[in-house]
């Protein structure tokens, strides 16, 4: 029988990618994430015999969801710096509690190897060249002290039987089927096609080191396969090459096969600077990282072209975490708002339109546009206007799944409301 391996976050940037990789090689894969990005980006694996999913929050995973696994690649989380930020209380559950917790039960499961995918972020501002794996970490943020914590905890967890190895990834860039629009190269990429320019934050001289997400995806695949060959218990940093911010706007700049300004301003939250040295990887895993900046670029470039890449809200990490919360407070308003006046409530109108506004006032800084809008003001007056029963036993980040669906279904009703 094909060994199976459990992922974590199978459906996000990464996951969508190493899944289908594993299955093309012969694997079977456990899909296990909440999805809040949808299921779509599993695409046409979605079919495949090979692939179960398996929609769960990895604070509630047991045992006996990993009973049946050989492996586990560790990917849910938080993803970003400023998405950590929005909730540090959740970030450390998830981030760092959930995905210890989840090694745990891996190993009580029976589980033979795990990989773990950390962040170079842990280096914080480095300050030197050429950080080694076995250099002072300075996390600067609740994502990458999360990440810390984390990886040293779950490499402590190295057995015999069961091989614990983490990887720090470099910023990742290039096309996803879950495509993520708040990546430096990516980011450069799209503002370069929409606008013309590439502004560039905090004077351009930080370093960062970067790395294709099909590398990045290549990656888990070397480190899990590798694991029989003693190197339980290590940790590798993942990426190309580094960059200073400076270099990479012109490397993306030139890329681009259109005129691009680009310009320099001083402020910028983001203090990360550091270099990393990848020698190790190439070492112990036999991984080097093939696919360059320009290449990713001109692939990104071309399907925005073509119009082939969603660009929405979606792909703003932090933006669409923080609109789906805010779907969540509509959500329990209406259902709140539905209670009180009791389930056989008419519509009434003047309510509806005062939801409506309180839904527009909440989602204005969503830059999700009409469309995120409109179903941001229908799920705020779902509760009121009948004809659709909401279902308080809905699942929290479920409503993503359900926006579109809402929106279509209830657009009718909404006009002749107000
Ligand atoms: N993309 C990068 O540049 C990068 C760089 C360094 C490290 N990493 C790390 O790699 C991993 C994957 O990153 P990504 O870019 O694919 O992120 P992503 O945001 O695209 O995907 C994360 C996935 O995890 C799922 N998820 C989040 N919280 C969950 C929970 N509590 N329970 C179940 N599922 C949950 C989400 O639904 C999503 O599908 C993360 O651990 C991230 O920190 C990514």
């Amino acid at each position: 029988m094909n060994k199976t391996i459990a992922v974590t976050g199978a459906a996000g940037y990464v996951g969508s990618i190493l899944v289908g990789r594993l299955l093309d090689a012969g694997y079977r894969v456990k899909a296990v994430d909440r999805f809040f990005f949808g299921l779509n980006t599993l695409g046409r694996y979605l079919d495949h015999p090979g692939l179960e999913l398996k929609t769960i929050d990895i604070r509630d995973v047991t045992p006996r969801d990993l009973e049946d696994c050989w492996a586990v690649i560790d990917l849910a989380a938080l993803s970003n710096d400023p998405s950590a930020e929005l909730d540090p209380a959740l970030t450390w559950e998830i981030n760092e509690k959930g995905r210890i917790d989840l090694a745990r039960s891996a190993r009580s499961a029976g589980v033979e190897r795990y990989v773990f995918s950390g962040s170079c972020s842990v280096y914080g501002a480095g300050g030197r060249a050429d950080l080694s794996e076995d250099s002072a970490l300075r996390p600067l943020t609740a994502y990458a002290r999360a990440a810390a914590t984390a990886e040293e905890a779950i490499r402590g967890m190295n057995r015999p039987g069961f091989a614990t190895v983490a990887l720090r990834n470099a910023t990742m860039f290039g096309l996803s089927p879950r495509m993520r629009f708040d990546l430096v190269v990516n980011v450069m990429t799209l503002s370069a096609f929409e606008t013309g320019q590439i502004v560039v934050t905090g004077g351009g001289q930080q370093r960062r080191p970067l790395v294709h997400v099909q590398d990045a995806a290549r990656a888990f695949i070397c480190a899990l396969e590798a694991c029989d060959r003693g190197i339980g218990g290590q940790v590798f940093n993942i990426g190309l090459a580094n960059f200073r911010m400076n270099e990479l706007s012109e490397v993306v700049s030139k890329a681009i096969p259109a005129p691009v300004q680009v310009q320099f301003t001083p402020g910028g939250a983001d203090k990360r600077d550091y270099s990393v040295k990848f020698d190790r990887a190439r070492e112990a895993l036999g991984f080097s990282a093939s696919v360059g900046i320009a290449e990713g670029v001109i692939e990104i470039y071309r399907a925005l072209m073509a119009n082939q890449v969603e660009r929405g809200l979606i792909t703003k990490t932090v933006a669409w975490y923080s609109h789906i919360i805010q779907m969540q407070r509509l959500w329990n308003f209406g259902l709140e708002a539905r209670s009180l006046a009791g389930s056989k409530v008419e519509p009434d109108p003047s309510l509806a339109a005062r939801q409506v506004a309180i839904a527009a006032a909440v989602s204005k800084n969503s830059s999700g546009g009409q469309a995120a809008r409109t179903a941001a003001a229908l799920i705020g007056i779902i509760g009121m206007i009948g004809g659709v029963e909401p279902d308080p036993s809905e699942e929290y980040f479920g409503l993503a799944e359900r926006i579109p669906r809402l929106a279509g279904a209830l657009e009718a009703t909404l006009a002749g409301v107000i």
